[in-house]
């Protein structure tokens, strides 16, 4: 044979493994990105202020080692365009470099929002006609995350292009919507830094089946959560069918967490927090840091929830059982074991009785135990007919694993 050409074979591949090793290839949101966003308390009021307050109590409640290392700015942050069409921070974010330098000092990262429109949703100044330049803007502040929010290209832009509901406009309005997105996508990565870019547009056109193709690392499957219950749980029922759509480096997004908001009860609040997690959904806080009670932080820091939410697998659930006021969702986790949640959506308290935990359907056989995990109890052997008292609104968070 010819020698000469093995060992030329063998160094040419010996030399593509250095190459690989030494420019590993970037992966972002290889789990489910987690970390706090200023929309769901501050709202359009967010401050710069604010923002190095939050990053300041990710860090003291724990929150920052539990995973949760996204610091993101939504919407109001934008100023206007000088001369040469470079955008501007306004009055309330005097300094978006040094902001960047200080949640980076935390070991945090930073996140940003943007619209391909001319405008965002609370009408301040979009990235339309400037994507290239916002996107080394951002990287030259340091920016780690971008939520992209349709906002007014969906009125203002393709629906004013191809006017009309029917088939035919909605396709070219599509089309313009998906290329907006890809334009953003490529100018992030001109940056050269890794962005993680996360697609708002609310799931139109059934966006978890192209998201990957414009780079998207999430995107959000519905409209706008709110903190009240029956949005929240709604939200989450939606997500159902999904599962196949997301895995590392690419999620469904239900939206930011609830978590702490409004009047939502205990119960409340950790059904959302374990739907999110059987959801494999980014886990993006959304509540005033400063006034966190000692029972919301430790539904958002229950490590065993977020171990969930955070498996290296990234299979998000799965309905196997809906019945009235009752769901049971299941996934498959990396270890080999399963985690099962028991809803009770209903108004009453449920004996759940006569009620399987199907837990065939779960892919769970003879002989494994359940770990409660809101409990943080374990709980033996578990059986299909096992019966639970679930309170309204509660749930049931289990973690299988075999003998
Ligand atoms: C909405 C978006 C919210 C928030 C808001 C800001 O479209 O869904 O999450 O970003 O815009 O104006």
């Amino acid at each position: 044979m010819r020698p000469g050409f093995y060992a030329a074979l063998a160094l040419t591949l010996l030399s593509h493994l250095a190459v690989a090793q030494s420019h590993p290839a970037p992966q972002l949101a290889v789990t489910p990105p987690m970390g706090w966003n200023s929309w769901n308390w501050f709202a359009e009021k967010v401050t710069d202020r604010d923002v190095r307050q939050a990053a300041d109590l990710l860090v003291t409640s724990g929150m920052r080692d539990a995973g949760y290392v996204y610091v993101n700015i939504d919407d109001t942050w934008e100023g206007t365009r000088d001369v040469n069409g470079n955008l501007h921070s306004n009055d309330k974010f005097p300094d978006m470099k040094a902001l960047a330098d200080y949640v980076h000092s935390k070991g945090l990262k930073l996140g940003i929002y943007s619209s391909p429109g001319p405008k965002t949703c609370a009408r301040f100044e979009g990235s339309m006609g400037h994507e290239d330049q916002d996107a080394q803007l951002y990287a030259s502040w340091g920016i780690d995350f971008l939520k992209y929010d349709l906002c007014s290209f969906h009125n203002g832009v393709m629906r004013k292009e191809h006017p009309g509901d029917s088939p035919e406009a909605m396709l070219l309005q599509y089309a313009m919507m998906r290329d907006a997105y890809e334009k953003m996508h490529q100018a992030l990565l001109k940056t050269g830094r890794p962005i993680v870019y996360s697609l708002c547009q609310y799931g139109f056109d059934a966006v978890w089946q192209w998201g990957p193709e414009v780079g998207a690392n999430l995107w959000r499957t519905t409209g706008d959560i709110t903190p009240k219950f029956d949005r929240i749980t709604l939200i989450g029922r939606e997500q159902a069918g999904l599962s196949k759509y997301a895995g590392p480096g690419h999620w469904n997004d239900p939206d930011m967490l609830e978590v702490g908001n409004g009047q939502l009860t205990l119960d409340e609040n950790r059904t959302h927090m374990g739907m999110w997690a059987m959801l494999a959904a980014p886990l993006l806080a959304g509540n005033n840091l400063s006034e966190m009670s000692p029972e919301i932080r430790e539904v958002l820091t229950n490590r065993e929830v977020i171990a969930l939410d955070q498996d290296a697998n990234g299979k998000q659930a799965e309905r196997i059982f809906a019945e009235g006021p009752t769901e049971i969702w299941s996934r498959p986790l990396s270890d080999g074991s399963v985690a099962l949640a028991v809803f009770n959506f209903g108004e009453n308290m449920s004996l759940l009785h006569g009620i399987r935990l199907h837990l065939k359907e779960a892919g769970v056989g003879s002989g494994w135990r359940a770990r409660d995990l809101w409990a943080a109890k374990d709980l033996g052997p578990i059986k299909d007919e096992s019966t639970f008292a679930l309170k309204r609104h509660a749930s049931l968070l289990l973690r299988l694993s075999h003998y």
